[in-house]
Order: structure tokens, then C-alpha cells, then sequence
């Protein structure tokens, strides 16, 4: 007898093609559904995965976002706790984890992390041998580049989310000072998400105008319009809002759905993103640190080489050696 979708449909291909594009998402918490949903409502992909280890909290959001379909372009939606779930993903975003308690810094969570990734990392390149990683989990610099170690990829695959965000946040506060929209400012936060970035004021300017050259002290301790408070603000952002709410999620899942993007559609857009530094601004050690990359489907494209004071450069060169003395501490 025929079913309803027989009687309904008539087939005229044998088998459904293999989804073009697949993300999965592992860890479903604040982080992780914010991405999920940024990538779902955009219609980033063709199919989504979600991984986490609390069942009854993964099955409750797959059915939430399965609930979207009739609003968004078609995506589809699926979740488990076993691994087997994410097999061919084009990109694996990992937010799991433990997120920072109020006051706790990101680096005072690396062991906890580091260990959940032990079990995350093997699991999502065995399903998934040809996918990008993203790190999204704190502090995301270490965590991207323990993820390169265990996972043996090629370093332009093996990314993290970095100083997005904090460039995104740097241009919001820039635009309100000078009330101009945010996307008309241009210019970088780069190295360590986190205290320790590093604002370039070398190089900010609105349209071509450097903002150097108008006020040379810009963003200095003796600086008299205090633009280096837009900086301070820029560290303090994330601390902010999670004294105010308990967590971040609309803004960093945004950022990661445009990166996601650029990487699955070959967009070869430029965002400040942890990659392998080594080789750069005198950096000598392997470790991962924002710098402006262009990315598209093989993962990091190109680094941007930018023009950095010496200023700017000594503090990328510190950050650099700090985050590899933590390195040598950790073990996995
Ligand atoms: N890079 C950034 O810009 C940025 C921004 C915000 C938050 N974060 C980081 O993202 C991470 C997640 O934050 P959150 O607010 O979503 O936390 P959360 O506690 O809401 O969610 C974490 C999720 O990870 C899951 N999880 C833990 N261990 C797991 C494992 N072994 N396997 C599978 N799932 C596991 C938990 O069950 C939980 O659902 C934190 O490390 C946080 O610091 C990064």
C-alpha cells in the first residue's frame, strides 16, 4: 500500500545527494546554541549537528531548532551524544567546556578544558578526517593549539575563534565615540583573546584616514582624550557580561556564524582569528595567536602581513612567550 508520501510525491531521483555542507556543533550550551542558531537562521549549511554529554538537554534543543524549519531555509538538524553524528563534517566548532566563573580568568581554566578535549578532539577528526576545526572553548588560543597537537591536522585547518570579537567589539566602541556606523571602522585587535590583546592604533582609520596621524598619542597611557579606555573596555567586555547575565552567547555565536560562512562558501573574507603565529612578528614559538587571516574552504588562505609599530609588536613577542611557558605546564 502506498504511503501518504507516495501518494504525495512522485520520485524522480534515486538517492538523495550527499549534503554539500555539514557543521557540527559540539558542546549545546549558551555558546554553542548561539552559534548553532546564527548558523541555522542564516542557512549556512545544508545540515547541522549537535553534540554534548547531558542527553536530556541535547535532545530538548535539537527539537527547539527543529521547530525553526518552517521559518528558516532548510537546514537539517540532528544530535547525539556519540560522535558518529558529526561523520563528514566540513567544519567541527568546539565550545564544550567549562566557562569562566565571575572574576576567573580565561587562562585559569586551561587544565579543566584541556582535558574535555582530550576526549573531544580524537573523536570529531576519526568521524571527520577532512574537517576544519574551530575552538571556540576558553582560553581559546591554548585550546586551538592543543587541539592542533592532538588532532594532527595541518595548522591552516585547525583555527580559533580568537580576536573577532574582540575587533568587532573594538569597532562598536570606536563607532559611538565617533558616532559613525560600526562597520565603517577599520581597524584590528589581534593576539591573545583575552587581557593580554593587543589594540593595533597604528593602523585604525575611517576611510583611509589613520586616526594615528590625526592624534598621534592615540590609544597611549598619556593619551588626553583616553582612547586606550576603549581598549580597556575591549578586555573588560566579556567580564561585564557575564557580572551582568552569567555568560556571553548573541555576539560571539554572530561571529563565529560569519567565519563559518566565509569558510563554507569559499568567501575568502579577512577576520582576526588564532592560527599558527610562528614565523611572524618575530614569534619563534608554536603557539596560536590571532592575526588577520583570509579564510575560505581549505581554512586559513593567507596571514595578512600587517605593519606593526614596535610597540605593538613587543607586546604580540610577550604574549607570545607567556602563552608558550603555560603550554610546556599542560599535559595531554
Ligand atoms: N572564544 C570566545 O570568544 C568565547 C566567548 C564566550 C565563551 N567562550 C567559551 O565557550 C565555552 C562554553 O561556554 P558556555 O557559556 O556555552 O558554557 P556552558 O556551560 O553553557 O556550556 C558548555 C557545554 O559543554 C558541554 N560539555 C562539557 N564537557 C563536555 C564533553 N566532554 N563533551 C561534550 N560536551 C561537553 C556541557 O554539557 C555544556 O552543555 C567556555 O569555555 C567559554 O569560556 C568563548
Amino acid at each position: 500500500m502506498a504511503t501518504v508520501q507516495e501518494k504525495l510525491m512522485t520520485k524522480v531521483y534515486e538517492e538523495e545527494r550527499a549534503a554539500p555542507s555539514k557543521v557540527t556543533v559540539v558542546g549545546v550550551g549558551q555558546v554553542g546554541m548561539a552559534c548553532a542558531y546564527s548558523i541555522m537562521q542564516q542557512g549556512i549549511c545544508r545540515e547541522l549537528a549537535l553534540i554534548d554529554m547531558i542527553e536530556d538537554k541535547l535532545k530538548g534543543e535539537m527539537l527547539d531548532l527543529q521547530h525553526c524549519q518552517r521559518f528558516v531555509k532548510n537546514v537539517s538538524i540532528h544530535a547525539s551524544t556519540d560522535y558518529a553524528v558529526s561523520a563528514n563534517s566540513n567544519l567541527c566548532i568546539v565550545t564544550a567546556g567549562s566557562r569562566q566563573k565571575e572574576g576567573e580568568s580565561r587562562r585559569d581554566l586551561v587544565q579543566r578544558n584541556v582535558n574535555i578535549f582530550k576526549a573531544i578532539i580524537p573523536q570529531l577528526v576519526k568521524h571527520s578526517p577532512n574537517t576544519i576545526l574551530m575552538i571556540v572553548s576558553n582560553p581559546v588560543d591554548i585550546l586551538t593549539y592543543v587541539a592542533w597537537k592532538i588532532s594532527g591536522l595541518p595548522h591552516e585547518r585547525v583555527i580559533g575563534s580568537g580576536t573577532n570579537l574582540d575587533t568587532a567589539r573594538f569597532h562598536f566602541l570606536i563607532s559611538e565615540k565617533l558616532n559613525i556606523a560600526p562597520n565603517n571602522v577599520h581597524g584590528w585587535i589581534i593576539g591573545e583573546h583575552g587581557d593580554a590583546s593587543v589594540p593595533v592604533w597604528s593602523g585604525v582609520n575611517i576611510a583611509g584616514v589613520n586616526l594615528k596621524d590625526l592624534h598621534p598619542d592615540i590609544g597611549s597611557d598619556g593619551d588626553l582624550e583616553k582612547w586606550n579606555e576603549v581598549h580597556k573596555k575591549v578586555v573588560n567586555s566579556a567580564y561585564e557580561v557575564i557580572k551582568l547575565k552569567g555568560y556571553t552567547s548573541w555576539a560571539i555565536g554572530l561571529s563565529v556564524s560569519t567565519m563559518t560562512q566565509a569558510l563554507l562558501r569559499n568567501q575568502k573574507n579577512v577576520h582576526a582569528i588564532s592560527t599558527l603565529a610562528k614565523g611572524f612578528h618575530g614569534i619563534e614559538d608554536d603557539v596560536f595567536l590571532s592575526l588577520p587571516c583570509v579564510l575560505g574552504s581549505h581554512g586559513v588562505m593567507y596571514v595578512i602581513k600587517q605593519t606593526l609599530d614596535e610597540n605593538e609588536t613587543k607586546q604580540l613577542q610577550t604574549c607570545a612567550r607567556t602563552m608558550n611557558e603555560l603550554q610546556q605546564s599542560l599535559q595531554f
